[in-house]
């Protein structure tokens, strides 16, 4: 039986290694090199595993079983109306207060050529968990490649008809955690649409809109603090970036979602999923009052989540991506993160 506290670490042939906990699968480290052969740490958090455990729950955390929001918690499904918990008033965020970030999931050695090193996460949610219908049972593959990969996969299957939605909350700052924000990281989204927000909503609309001529075009590469230190009303609104992009050429397949760089360091990281959409979250929230990596204060904008995933809201908007799983049918959700230097 895996604990919460207990640590499992992958490591390849360059050294690269990622180091998570078993409370909500969190990615508590990924080591990279910078253009000079120097380690860091790229992934925000605390320094200790119990300072992890007391602390924010979605660093680098498993998010299900419907990351993102959920209008006021409501969702309609075969005719039934389901009530779910608005832990992030007025809405329903990450599956609850006690969403799969918050689990112990049950960790074994799981092996594959493709992969320098894996573990196997299992996750069983009971029918009625959380408010919502049908035992739903998870499987994510955390593997590491040696070409530089961190490859997570996710499978996932229901008793009853019900919604789904899983992603990975890690943040990453190229410099190395505790090294600054990421104001000068320079990004690029594979994406020329967006979700916009609605500040009474306090998630989106329902529109998709085009980001040409808006803050959140980065179909071109440019800095992410071009974006985030805008008067733009929906930059203000979530305090920076927060927002769902609509991934450009959608089919299904694995694809180049975004690309975030540093030049200081030479360290660039690709995503590439399956999913329709990635929720770009430049960290906000964070106000110094904690202590991260370094024993520096885990400050705005310290890092940023990018989380491959179906549009928020999904289950009440019929023009978005589908977010329901039948009994017989399977989830399977595909999310890579490739480390390199340019
Ligand atoms: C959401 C943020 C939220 C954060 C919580 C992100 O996925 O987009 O709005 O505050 O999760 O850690």
């Amino acid at each position: 039986m895996t604990k919460a506290s207990d640590v499992f670490k992958l490591k390849n042939a360059n050294n690269v290694e990622v180091t998570f906990i078993g409370r909500g699968g969190q990615i508590t480290g990924i080591t990279v090199p910078d253009k000079d052969g120097n380690m860091d740490d790229v992934v925000i958090g605390y320094q200790s595993v119990e300072e992890a455990l007391a602390g924010d729950g979605y660093f680098g955390a498993l998010c299900g079983r419907f990351s993102n929001r959920i209008v006021k918690g409501q969702f309609s499904l075969d005719g039934v109306d389901y009530q779910l918990e608005c832990n992030n008033t007025p809405n329903h965020l990450h599956g609850g207060s006690d969403g799969f970030n918050n689990r112990v999931w049950d960790v074994t050695p799981y092996e594959e050529s493709r992969f320098a090193q894996a573990y196997k996460l299992t996750l069983v949610s009971p029918d009625g968990d959380q408010g919502y219908p049908g035992e739903v049972k998870v499987e994510v593959i955390y593997g590491l490649t040696d070409e530089n990969e961190m490859v997570i996969e996710y499978v996932a299957e229901t008793s009853k008809a019900t919604i789904i939605n899983l992603t990975s909350h890690a943040y990453f700052n190229l410099k190395g955690a505790g090294k600054g924000t990421v104001e000068d990281h320079q990004l690029e989204l594979n994406a020329s649409k967006y979700t916009p927000l609605s500040a009474e909503l306090g998630t989106v609309t329902g529109e998709i809109a085009e980001v040409k001529g808006t803050p959140m075009d980065f179909v071109d590469t440019k800095a992410i603090g071009e974006t985030v230190n805008t008067d733009d009303e929906q930059v203000k609104m979530v305090n920076g970036i927060d927002h769902n992009f609509v991934i450009d050429g959608y089919d299904g397949m694995l694809r180049l979602a975004a690309r975030l760089s540093d030049e200081e360091t030479g360290r660039c990281m690709e995503v590439f999923t399956d999913q329709p959409g990635i929720q770009i979250y430049t960290g906000g929230h964070f106000d110094s009052s904690e202590t991260g990596k370094l024993g520096n204060p885990i400050e705005k904008w310290a890092g940023v989540a990018m989380e491959t995933q179906i549009f928020p809201d999904s289950p009440n908007q019929d023009h978005f991506p589908n977010a329901v799983l039948k009994p017989g049918e399977v989830y399977k959700h595909t999310c890579v993160y490739k480390f390199s230097i340019q």
